[in-house]
């Protein structure tokens, strides 16, 4: 493989260097670009062909469906290890110890409650608001309560601020449920492990005992660790730069939510569900949206399918399903829309339009179904997501800052109007 790239415009030549991943990638490094050619730019709408940063977290392969969390492989670390293992994995670089994830997580369970005020927040909040918008907000305000984890100098103050959100979030994510069902507000019980506290954190009325089995701990705590982290997908891109400007992290965590919302990104698993059970209401007809998700004059899209990286199967689809099937075997549930979704994707993934553009079925397509297996609201399914993904942004957060990356800012290629004058 050549050190340079050569790049001629107007029969000027340029050499750029080329630059290896450890995993093979290559890349152009186009940063003097500018600075050498006297302003040109590249253009990359969506950034499909542009490397934002060099990271050491998360490695994809889109064409082979690899995925690996700091060099272990995701099948491995879901069968054999726990989320909070995996979570100490991303954001610290190495597997804890024994005595390392005690730590941990003793000082998570110390950071376990939120200033009452913040449900004044909450309570500003329409019961109808979608639990997204809702977590978004009580996170960026968690900055207001704790002032001290904005300019993070220290890595024992980033220390703290880690296992500040890693504590508070899902607490807040609980309230955004508890709110929109109208419940009262639970609070975290730390005898409880991290994952069987969530459950209770949502599902705990006050009048009974909480009981959870473990199949539905496990299950969630395996959903947990696929949705992690993903390298520089949209909202993963969002903590970076936002934290690039020296915001905070939890304004930087925040943003990533908004932006892991939209239905496009984190909010498909949402959109599944809904569009399974407009297939299902409208007579199961897999066919006929088949065809309306092909016809381009058509807006409807068959979410959970597609993926700007993977162009074969997403592992974590392929482990998702499986853990899909056991569970609604295991808890003696038959839900018609898993019928629907393997329906749905057996005709996708034999037609000629899905197949010529690559198109498989992503992490969210079958993730609606465990959490609907679980008891868990569509509306919330998203918020799980970010439940999940919260290790990730940290980690490529923390990794964004040690690095000193420059404040991002991206140049453009202005079309507008030229040299206009008030008459
Ligand atoms: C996540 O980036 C990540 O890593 C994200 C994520 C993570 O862990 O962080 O993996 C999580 O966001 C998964 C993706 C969830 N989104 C969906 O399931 C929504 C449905 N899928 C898409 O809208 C789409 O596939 C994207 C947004 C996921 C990817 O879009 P791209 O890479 O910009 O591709 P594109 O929109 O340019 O599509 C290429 C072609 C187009 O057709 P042509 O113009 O070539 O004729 O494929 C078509 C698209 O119309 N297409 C679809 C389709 N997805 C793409 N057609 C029908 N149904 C779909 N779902």
């Amino acid at each position: 493989m050549s050190k340079k790239a050569l790049l001629e415009i107007d029969g000027k030549k340029y050499e750029l260097p080329i630059i290896k991943g450890t995993e093979g990638e290559v890349a152009i490094d186009i940063s003097k670009l500018r600075a050498m050619t006297g302003g040109v730019i590249t253009m990359d709408p969506g950034f499909k062909n542009t490397g934002s940063c060099h990271s050491d977290i998360t490695f994809l392969d889109g064409e082979k469906g690899i995925l690996k969390y700091r060099g272990y492989a995701i099948e491995e670390l879901a069968e054999k290890k726990s989320f909070l293992d995996v979570a100490y994995l991303l954001i610290f670089g190495d597997l804890p110890t024994k005595e390392e994830l005690d730590t941990f997580v003793s000082d998570i369970k110390d950071e376990s409650m939120v200033n009452e005020e913040m449900k004044d927040i909450l309570d500003g909040f329409p019961r109808a608001a979608h639990p997204m918008g809702v977590l978004s907000a009580l996170t960026s305000a968690l900055t207001s309560f704790n002032p001290s984890s904005v300019n993070v100098s220290s890595d024992k103050d980033l220390y703290k601020a880690v296992v500040k959100i890693m504590a508070k979030f899902p607490l807040l994510a609980s309230w955004t449920y508890r709110k929109n069902q109208g419940y009262p507000m639970n609070y975290a019980d730390n005898s409880k492990g991290y994952v069987e506290n969530i459950l209770q954190m949502m599902f705990r009325i006050p009048t009974e005992k909480y009981k959870c089995s473990s199949t539905v701990i496990n299950a969630l705590d395996q959903l947990l660790i696929l949705h992690a982290d993903h390298e520089q997908n949209c909202s993963t891109s969002t903590v970076r730069i936002v934290g690039s400007s020296h915001a905070g992290l939890f304004a930087s965590i925040s943003a990533g939510v908004s932006a892991l919302w939209g239905p496009l990104h984190g909010g498909a698993n949402q959109a599944v569900i809904e569009m399974l059970d407009e297939i299902s209401n409208d007579g199961g007809d897999v066919d006929k949206f088949i065809l309306k998700a092909k016809d381009k004059s058509d807006p409807f899209r068959l979410m959970g399918f597609g993926h700007r990286v993977y162009k074969n199967f997403d592992p974590r689809a392929t482990i998702i399903k499986k853990a899909a099937d056991d569970l609604l075997k295991e808890l003696n549930i038959e839900d018609p829309t898993l019928k629907i979704a393997e329906k749905l994707e057996k005709i996708a993934l034999e037609d000629e339009y899905f197949k010529s553009r690559n198109l498989y079925p992503n992490v969210d397509f079958y993730s609606g179904i465990i959490y609907k297996a679980l008891g868990i609201p569509s509306e919330m399914f998203t918020v799980m997501f970010a439940i999940g993904r919260l290790p990730g942004w940290i980690a490529q957060w923390k990794e964004m800052r040690a690095n000193q990356e420059p404040i991002g800012r991206p140049r453009q290629l202005y079309q507008g109007k030229v040299d206009r004058t008030i008459k």
